[in-house]
């Protein structure tokens, strides 16, 4: 299959009226799949009423039939047609964070998505994300757009359109090209089908930002413990790992270095994700960092970049820093876990 390829700038007003928009919305209508730029990763979107568009995704992703897709929604009007009612609460969040980088689960109305999109669970995830060009495509295919990262399954998150070529080429209809996604991970999935709102995956809505706006918050079980059923079926897969093998450590620098010069002593290729404080401290065939400890945010952009960016050097084994958890470090934190297969190594 021939992919094509849009590039838009996301800056220009009335971008829904641009050819490489309406180009992209037809596609969608056609039941073809497209990946498009949001605020968090590039999605790979497809009409979420159709079963026939909705297989295209999993099978361009190699993505497992259990594991339930977002819909992206450009109005509140294409809520209400998907979800039975919306809770005091709901309404709360979406006031203060949508559009954005949160994720809500609601109580889908029979028959109105694909049930391959949500995986035959009675709920469905909904957001709307903040970006130009995600709003303006949704808005002018005028459908509901199932979307999952624009990644093949198991890989590190695209948060450029070259991330998604380098994966997709050849297997999808589109890609528009809109420049570098600004979070750099993945939304906040939110439950409010409880009387406690529970995070089953942590990203760019930070918990103490939903606990100012609705108090009390959960976390999913399964997030802290390897062994309780993630509600949030996608979170018990491996994700977002390199090609080579990746190893968290939890210890001062000299600690890491020692394993570093272990591993080199072997001859190995050895590669450190480490903080920008470490850059220029550590020794290793390459040292590559998405930002410092005292700037969060830029770790959160930088971190599927920099995990791809191994890849391309062709690194035998990767050590890997720890972050703080706060804020957007619990996000952060989750990912790195996941991407090292909750391989970490403590200091003593
Ligand atoms: O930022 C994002 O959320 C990106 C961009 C493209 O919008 N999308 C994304 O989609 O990360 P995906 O498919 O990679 O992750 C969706 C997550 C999975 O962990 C899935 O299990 C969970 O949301 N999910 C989807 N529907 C659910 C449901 N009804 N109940 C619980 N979890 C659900
Ligand atoms: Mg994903």
């Amino acid at each position: 299959m021939e992919t094509k390829y849009w590039t838009v700038d996301k800056t220009v007003d009335n971008l829904q009226s641009y050819p490489q928009i309406k180009q992209a919305a037809h596609m969608l209508i056609d039941n073809e799949v497209v990946a498009f730029p949001t605020e968090t990763v590039y999605g790979l979107g497809a009409n979420a009423k159709s079963n026939e568009a909705v297989k295209k995704i999993y099978e361009a992703k190699g993505r497992p039939g259990d594991n339930p897709l977002i819909v992206h929604i450009a109005s509140i009007e294409q809520l209400k047609e998907i979800v039975q009612s919306v809770s005091d609460t709901s309404k709360k969040l979406m006031d203060v964070f949508w559009p954005g980088p949160l994720t809500l689960i609601f109580k889908r109305k029979q028959g109105a998505v694909s049930e391959i999109v949500t995986a035959g669970l009675e709920t469905v995830a909904i957001r709307m994300p903040d970006h130009p060009i995600a709003l303006s495509l949704i808005a002018e295919a005028g459908l509901p757009i199932a979307a999952p990262s624009a990644n093949t399954s198991g890989r590190p998150s695209p948060t450029t359109a070259s991330h998604v070529a380098d994966d997709l080429s050849g297997k999808i209809s589109g890609i528009l090209d809109g420049g570098p996604t600004g979070v750099g991970l993945e939304s906040t999935v939110l439950d409010c089908t409880e009387d406690i709102p529970v995070i089953l995956r942590p990203g760019g809505v930070t918990k103490e930002q939903l606990q100012e706006v609705i108090g009390e918050v959960g976390f999913d079980a399964a997030l802290k413990n390897s062994t309780a059923a993630p509600k949030s079926p996608g979170m018990k897969y491996t994700h977002y790992a390199p090609r080579s093998p990746f190893i968290l450590v939890n210890g001062d620098p000299v600690f890491l270095q020692e394993l570093v010069d272990e591993k080199l002593a072997h001859g190995l290729k050895v590669g450190i994700f480490a903080a920008k404080e470490h850059e220029n401290v550590f020794r290793a065939s390459h040292v590559l960092s998405p930002g410092g400890f005292d700037d969060l945010d830029s770790v959160a952009a930088g971190l599927y970049d920099t995990l791809r960016r191994f890849d391309d050097l062709g690194v035998d084994i990767i050590f890997g820093e720890v972050y703080p958890e706060n804020g957007i470090g619990q996000a952060i934190m989750n990912r790195l876990m996941k991407a090292a297969g909750n391989h970490i190594i403590n200091q003593e």
